[in-house]
């Protein structure tokens, strides 16, 4: 096992907070400032001369995103956030024929329901399978998929529960009936291993705030290299042409492979920021990671029902990611007063306080935010 902890004193946080909201917002690696100087100096003493070193890293920043997850060479291209890149996804899609149904399930993030559930302007269908989000209804999911499905969108861990969904059954029905899938990986990207070829997904798509510690502004979109030059997104710009810096008059001709994705002009500095954290991530490795999560989220899950609380995550390891979400008598207050003193954590309403320790996490720390939530409901007037 590489020693995980050394890392500590890379992440300023650590230093000062008990930081156990990783699903949420990692903690900032240092190197960030240096990487956010270089960016300024270009822009500083070269001006629109950086350019030439500033385009190169959006592929750049992908590659290690493809590094991470085995995705090909030029797979992947950077962009705002999921929400943009689903758009640009559903951007692809025609809703005058026969196939026009999106098939989703009820514990996906709101972002992704709000973009779908805006398809049906647009003359889409759309099938939203469950209505407890609490509870994966892989079933009713599965049963939803059918010939006249056009996408099928699921994440790959729940936010609200951390439970892990095996994508496999969905994808092969939904290839089985013509269906495209778009997974969101925001949730295990940097947490949980997987090969995206492997997993035979058309579509992933992601963020870099949570697990790969690359904060705001630096989300993520991966197409089948099968069939990107098949795919056609009306949302596109200058940098989606094959040449771009020809300036030409419309019908766009779409630049080769994931490019044609790229839409206006790429947030660089947020891609300078990002990569420190993918960098570190994609050393450790995701699987020491997750191997260091099966110790820390199964002292969270055997500690919080020891002091009575509910436990809201699967109990077995192999079908949850790193965080548990714990219930417990006036959570939204004890969360609170917990961030008051201290200790970094979350709420969401109706699922309970979410905890999510990372690789530079200690045992000592998961077991002492359960220790101060039994002081806090003991005590404090809330
Ligand atoms: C599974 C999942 N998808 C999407 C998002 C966020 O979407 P966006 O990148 O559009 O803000 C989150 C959390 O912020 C999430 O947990």
């Amino acid at each position: 096992m590489p020693d995980l902890l050394s890392w500590r004193p890379r992440f300023p946080i650590l230093g000062n907070k008990t930081y156990l909201i990783n699903n949420s917002l990692g903690a900032m690696p240092a190197s960030v400032a240096n990487s956010l100087q270089e960016y300024m100096d270009l822009w500083a003493t070269e001006g629109v001369v950086a350019w030439d070193t500033w385009l190169p890293e959006v592929a750049n920043t992908a590659a290690i995103l493809e590094d991470i997850i085995g995705a090909p060479r030029g797979s992947i291209t950077m962009c705002q956030n999921v929400t943009n890149a689903l758009a640009e996804i559903l951007s692809c899609l025609e809703y005058d024929g026969p196939r026009n149904e999106i098939v989703h399930c009820a514990g996906e993030f709101p972002t992704v329901e709000y973009l779908l559930d805006g398809q049906r302007r647009l003359g889409a269908r759309v099938a939203r399978a469950g209505s407890d989000p609490l509870v994966f209804p892989a079933d009713e999911l599965l049963a939803a998929i059918s010939d006249r499905t056009v996408l099928v969108v699921l994440s790959h861990v729940l936010f609200r529960t951390a439970e892990l969904v095996d994508v496999r059954p969905f994808v092969e029905k939904a290839h089985k009936f013509g269906a495209l899938v778009v997974l969101d990986a925001y949730q295990s990207m940097g947490a949980v291993p997987f090969d995206v070829v492997d997993l035979d997904v058309d579509f992933l798509v992601g963020g870099s705030v949570k697990w790969l510690c690359g904060g705001p502004g630096a989300g993520y979109l991966y197409a089948h290299p099968n069939i990107v030059d098949r795919l056609e997104p009306r949302l596109a710009g200058w940098f989606s042409h094959a040449r771009p810096f020809g300036f030409e008059a419309p019908p766009i001709e779409y630049a080769n492979g994931i490019e044609r994705f790229t839409g206006g002009t790429p947030n660089i500095p947020a891609y300078y920021q990002a990569r420190e954290g993918y960098k570190i991530i994609r050393q450790i490795g995701v699987e020491a990671v997750r191997e260091h999560a099966r110790r820390q989220t199964g002292l969270l899950v055997d500690g919080a029902l020891a002091r009575g609380f509910t436990v809201n995550s699967p109990r077995d390891f192999d079908r949850r990611g790193n965080h548990v979400t714990i219930d417990l008598p006036r959570a939204q207050q004890v969360k609170d007063e917990l961030i008051r003193r201290g200790f970094v954590i979350d709420y969401r309403p109706g699922a309970g306080i979410r905890v999510a320790p990372h690789f530079y996490n200690t045992g000592e720390e998961c077991i002492a935010v359960l220790d101060e939530m039994v002081a806090i409901l003991r005590t404090a007037p809330l």
